[in-house]
């Protein structure tokens, strides 16, 4: 036995930024065309607004656009691994992060892969970018979760659409977030959510996915109890995966119930409303979801330092994943607060009409070749695809 080990350095979140699409419809608009009452959005699913990418955007651009300032700032000489978790692949071979390492000028000596399962996969890519980063500490991965959530037009989900793209700089004595060690996993093989090939939306039966949620978060939740992890009484917050806001309060009722919590239903909600600022607004981002309820709620008032946060991702199919981590001393002057906040106000008012045609537009985008009209004031943009070969530039090109 090795007698000469030494601890293991602090290994976790050492930049974080995000990017959207850069349009929004209110819910509102969608409540007109259905005949339902705004509330049952703006309340009963907790969300206002949503997301929706330019006719040049997609999971590519916005994942570059949210990387971009965290290789601005930090550079690539110690980047030895980019993770691109997604849902709504681009490409049924080549990894969607090909693009992006080419996009933001990153070294050939830097390994690129694409993993998929459903809204958890980036939970996953966090994970082995912890394992790569203890194993070797000189090293940073980064992570990178980016999504267009897409359902039937007319059907009971299209109100949770949304798309987004979060980036997570994985190093030693990291600046916001250290992970703690012990994680909790649950899969079961359920068909609540899926898109089979020949499908460019998501299959979903809404019931089953939110009780099937439900179960994973649970069995998550007592696999990482049974490895060490914090009680829930010594958890500050809890960042849930939002495919609409109200889920993350209703699961984390539910978990607060199954576990005779004594917090009241106002401690419970009070947990939660802190990160549910951002999704509110950008709608379902699938695998970027929990992660930006983690940046709503380190963007939000509190002093955070010191505190315990939890996360609860799940990937409908089904995988969940419980894991927590604390708040390191001096973590705000890595953020970007401000920033974060203007580009969801930023972003151009569509009505439904205008969303109809995206949408539209974007289902045909890769079938024919095609230019794509310069609208997006991101970074990067879709350009077409000649010849099936997607074509991405700067925008300044
Ligand atoms: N004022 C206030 N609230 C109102 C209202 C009104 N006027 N009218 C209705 N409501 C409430 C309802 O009471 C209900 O709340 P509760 O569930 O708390 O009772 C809520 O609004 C939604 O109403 P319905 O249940 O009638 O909604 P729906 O059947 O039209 O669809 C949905 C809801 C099933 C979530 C559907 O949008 C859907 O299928 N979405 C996609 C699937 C999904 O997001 N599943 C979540 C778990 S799976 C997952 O997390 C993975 C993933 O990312 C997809």
């Amino acid at each position: 036995m090795n007698t000469n080990q030494t601890s293991s350095p602090a290994v976790g979140i050492d930049d974080i930024a995000f990017a959207t699409g850069a349009n929004r419809i209110d819910l509102a608009e969608l409540a007109g065309r259905f005949g339902v009452e705004p509330a049952k959005y703006y309340v009963g699913l907790g969300q206002s607004e949503m997301s929706v990418p330019a006719a040049d955007e997609d999971i590519v651009t916005m994942a570059a656009a949210a990387a971009a300032p965290i290789i601005e700032r930090h550079g690539s000489d110690r980047l030895r691994t980019v993770l691109f978790a997604t849902e709504s692949g681009i490409d049924q071979s080549k990894s969607a992060g090909v693009y992006v390492h080419r996009l933001l000028g990153l070294p050939q000596a830097v390994r690129v892969v694409e993993l998929k399962q459903a809204c958890y996969s980036a939970t996953a890519a966090l994970q082995f970018a912890a394992a790569l980063v203890a194993r070797n500490p000189e090293e940073t991965v980064l992570v990178i979760a980016s999504d267009v959530a897409r359902y039937e037009l007319h059907s009971n989900a299209e109100p949770t659409q949304g798309a987004g793209a979060v980036a997570m700089l994985v190093a030693a004595d990291p600046a916001i977030l250290e992970l703690e060690t012990a994680t909790g996993v649950y899969t079961q093989d359920v068909m609540d959510f899926w898109r089979p090939n020949h499908s460019a939306t998501a299959i979903v039966d809404g019931k089953l996915s939110i009780s099937a949620y439900q179960d994973a978060i649970e069995g998550a939740w007592a696999d990482y109890r049974s490895r060490g992890g914090a009680d829930f009484s010594e958890v500050d917050h809890f960042c849930y995966h939002q495919p609409f806001t109200k889920m993350a309060i209703k699961a984390h009722r539910h978990l607060a119930k199954s576990l005779g919590s004594e917090r009241t239903q106002e401690e419970l909600d009070a947990q939660i409303e802190p990160t549910t600022g951002y999704n509110r607004r950008i709608g379902n981002s699938y695998t970027a979801s929990v992660y930006l309820a983690l940046l709503a709620l380190l963007d939000g008032d509190d002093d955070l330092t010191g505190r315990r946060i939890a996360f609860l991702s799940y990937g409908s199919g089904a995988v969940a994943e419980c894991f927590s981590g604390i708040v390191r001393p001096g973590y705000r002057s890595a953020l970007r607060s401000d920033a974060n906040r203007a580009r969801l106000d930023a972003r151009t008012v569509v009505d439904d009409a205008r969303y109809l045609q995206l949408l539209e537009d974007a289902a045909s985008a890769d079938v024919h070749d095609s230019d794509r009209p310069r609208e997006t004031g991101a970074p990067f943009r879709f350009a077409g695809v000649v010849g099936d070969r997607r074509q991405y530039e700067p925008t300044s090109a």
